[in-house]
């Protein structure tokens, strides 16, 4: 048995959360909002997990302290924007060694730091002197299926292999197959450029194209996270994994994505900012979009894709015109690799 704290009681922390308790852990769910924890203690039901019973086992707590201290591993699951803050709320109890996993997908605006970078970065600021272990974990997991025990596969990765396998270890079961991967930065840039893809791959759907054109999105789209992730030193690899084409397929197909229905929206005509408050969640791709395009244009990183849904979201050009951009520009595509 691992003692276990979740922070952030949303659809991911909480379906992790679950898992974990059904299989033997002893899990502590913080939250920064009262009221969420206060209904999910009582109702041990998330409006999100449809069906998904909340085990008594698990503890709520609104005291993050509770939830990081003597834990041999503490879960990052609020989403990124709300991670630095997190972090700086957990610091004065997180403990010296102790296993961090990160699960939020994205990138920082000014820092274009990944999520674990972020939380490294924080916990510095604490404490120079204080070494933590970092994971992330990522890959193809929509927290609706693992809510419902569905067969699903996911990577954690790490620099420190020993915290690879502490983690593979105790997320593993009959309902999640966990791969262990070195390539900590590759991972988690996969998670943060994938949801700017499904983006695409949703207004994409929006316009009425078909089937050739999801194709196309996904297919390019990872051949633009690849230029990416090797120019930045990343294992190539790590893309053609499931962390990378995995999780691109996941998000550019699925009902589930977030980011797939506020493209949707967006494609069908709705103003950018209408479509984000209409899905009423944190849309990670959204989020990500500055950091990428910094990061691309720091190393001179060819991304048409990533610069049509910039265009689109935060440039006024109507989706339409960034296609007929796209499919006509520059240089002719070579060897359709
Ligand atoms: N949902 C999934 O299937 C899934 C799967 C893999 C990874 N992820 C990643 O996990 C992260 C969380 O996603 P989610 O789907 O659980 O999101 P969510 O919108 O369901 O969760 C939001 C949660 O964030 C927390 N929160 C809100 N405001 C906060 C604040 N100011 N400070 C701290 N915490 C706050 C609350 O607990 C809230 O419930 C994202 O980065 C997402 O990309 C999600």
């Amino acid at each position: 048995m691992v003692h276990i704290g979740v922070l952030g009681a949303g659809t991911w922390g909480t379906a992790l959360a679950r898992m974990l308790a059904n299989t033997g852990n002893q899990v502590t769910v913080w939250s920064a909002i009262e009221s969420e924890i206060r209904d999910l203690a009582a109702g041990k039901a998330h409006p999100n997990l449809p069906g998904a019973e909340i085990p008594e086992s698990i503890r709520f707590t609104t005291e993050i302290s509770e939830a990081c201290a003597e834990k041999e591993m503490i879960l990052f699951a609020v989403p990124s924007p709300y991670v630095r803050e997190t972090t700086r709320r957990a610091a004065p109890y997180i403990a010296q060694k102790q296993i961090l996993v990160d699960a939020a997908k994205g990138m920082e605006s000014g820092t274009l730091f990944t999520m674990t970078q972020v939380i490294q970065d924080e916990l510095c600021r604490e404490n120079p002197a204080k070494t933590v272990r970092l994971v992330a974990l990522s890959g193809p997991t929509h927290a609706e299926e693992v809510a419902r025990d569905m067969p699903t596969t996911i990577v954690s990765a790490s620099g420190d292999p020993a915290a690879a396998k502490a983690v593979q270890d105790t997320f593993m079961n009959t309902c999640m197959r966990v791969y262990t991967n070195p390539d900590i930065r590759g991972v988690e840039l996969c998670g943060a450029v994938k949801n700017i893809i499904a983006l695409a791959a949703g207004m994409s759907r929006g316009l009425g194209y078909g089937d050739n054109t999801k194709a196309a999105i996904i297919t390019r789209g990872l051949a633009e996270i690849t230029r990416l992730g090797c120019a930045v030193g990343c294992q190539e690899q790590t893309f053609t994994g499931l962390a990378g084409i995995g999780d691109l397929i996941v998000t550019a197909t699925s009902v589930h994505s977030r980011n797939n229905r506020c493209g949707e929206l967006i494609g069908q005509g709705m103003p950018p900012r209408k479509a984000i408050e209409k899905i009423g969640m944190v849309v990670e791709g959204i989020n990500a979009i500055p950091a990428v395009r910094k990061l691309s244009e720091l190393y001179g990183i060819e991304m048409p894709i990533v610069e049509a849904v910039d265009s689109i979201v935060n440039g006024g050009v109507a989706p339409e015109a960034a296609v007929e951009e796209l499919m006509g520009r520059g240089k002719k595509g070579e060897r359709g690799l």
